[in-house]
């Protein structure tokens, strides 16, 4: 598999740089089908308009002659550094000016050496037009993601069973974490979060040997991953009991949510959704508890383009697949986050989580 012809043409539209450069991650994975790893050793793709080549750790030889990609190669060895494949790369590549990186992952070392072969490169964030690649889905990404999502959900479904008043947030994370193996995901999207009680009101909280107690909210965000699709789902169950504010909150974050949805229609902006879920969340008695945007594009990378939030007037295209999961979080109380991973069809939004979101208490 090589779609590095893909850069080539949005080179060729653009013409703000004469190369672009990848670096291992969700890119090099997209356009390659390898599976590199980002670590000390730089590993980088150099694409012109009508010409690229890699720059590869020679101990990556073999795992780059799986892909059967056909293209130059410079290869250095620990004992030498890379600065002289970097010369002898961009050599053969000809009149270098100006370079497009992937703003959110290129490193220091790489742009240093870029720099010490051509001082006067201009360096341009191209993660933008770079995510044109991949902000749509196809049928097999789109099946990929369906089939994390479903094993993610029996995970779930495994896991609720499993907590009871006394155990930890930890020993429901590790049960989580086995039982999305269990289920066959090839490996975890991200360390899940388990939260409980007030602890839940942290977004990005990690979970501790908290010991879990009747009429506390208990909150999984978590996801298994299938083919490097990621599916990221939350769902916020109560112990036991829940009270009346606890409800309150869950009722108000389930209609945010469902309105998230509804306006996941083809044409509509970014803008537009989170603006729709923002404003109801704002005009409730919980304004003060509202941390984040309406959600993220989700595929290879678990937060991507297109980003659910005010201000990207960028219309959703069918394929795009985006995370519809508004949070309210009272740090005295409880926090409560719902979401879902969404499908933009022809027609409407098509949530691919069918977990339950009825209040259930567990
Ligand atoms: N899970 C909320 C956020 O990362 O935006
Ligand atoms: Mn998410």
């Amino acid at each position: 598999m090589n779609k590095i012809p893909l850069v080539q043409k949005i080179i060729s539209k653009n013409t703000d740089v004469d190369t672009v450069a990848i670096i291992p991650g969700s890119n090099f994975k997209y356009l390659t089908g390898g599976n590199f790893h980002l670590m000390e050793r730089p590993t980088v793709i150099l694409i012109t308009q009508n010409n690229s080549c890699f720059i590869l750790p020679s101990l990556e030889k073999n795992s780059f002659e799986e892909l059967n990609i056909d293209a130059k190669v410079f290869y250095w060895q620990d004992k030498d550094g890379y600065q002289d494949a970097f010369q002898k790369a961009f050599s053969y590549l000809g009149d270098v000016k100006s370079i497009g990186v992937e703003g959110q992952n290129i490193r220091f070392i790489e742009l240093d050496a870029f720099q010490k072969v051509i001082p006067n490169i201009d360096i341009i964030n191209y993660h933008k037009q770079l995510s044109s690649l991949r902000i749509t889905k196809k049928q097999d990404e789109v099946d990929s993601l369906k089939k994390a999502i479903h094993l993610s959900e029996k995970a779930l479904n495994d896991t609720i069973k499993f907590v009871s008043v006394g155990k930890t947030e930890l020993e429901i994370k590790n049960f989580l974490i086995k039982s999305l193996y269990d289920h066959g995901t090839h490996k975890i999207a991200f360390d899940p979060i388990v939260l409980a009680s007030t602890h839940s009101a942290l977004p990005h909280g990690h979970p501790s040997d908290y010991k879990i107690q009747h009429n506390d909210a208990l909150l999984f965000d978590f996801g298994g991953c299938v083919n490097g699709y990621n599916a990221d789902i939350t769902r916020t169950f109560f112990v036991g009991a829940v009270n009346d504010t606890q409800r309150k909150i869950y009722d108000t974050v389930l209609e945010a949510n469902r309105i998230g949805i509804e306006k996941c229609i083809k044409d509509n902006t970014l803008d537009l959704v989170d603006d729709s879920v923002l404003s109801f969340l704002e005009q409730s008695e919980f304004k003060e508890f509202i941390e984040h945007k309406t959600g993220h594009g989700l595929g290879l990378d678990i937060h991507e383009e297109p980003y659910v939030v005010r201000g990207n007037m960028q219309k959703l295209i069918p394929g795009m697949v985006v995370t519809i999961e508004p949070g309210l979080y009272d740090k005295k109380n409880c926090g409560v986050r719902i979401e879902d991973d969404v499908l933009i069809t022809e027609s409407k939004a098509l949530s691919l989580t069918n977990f339950t979101k009825e209040l259930t208490i567990i």
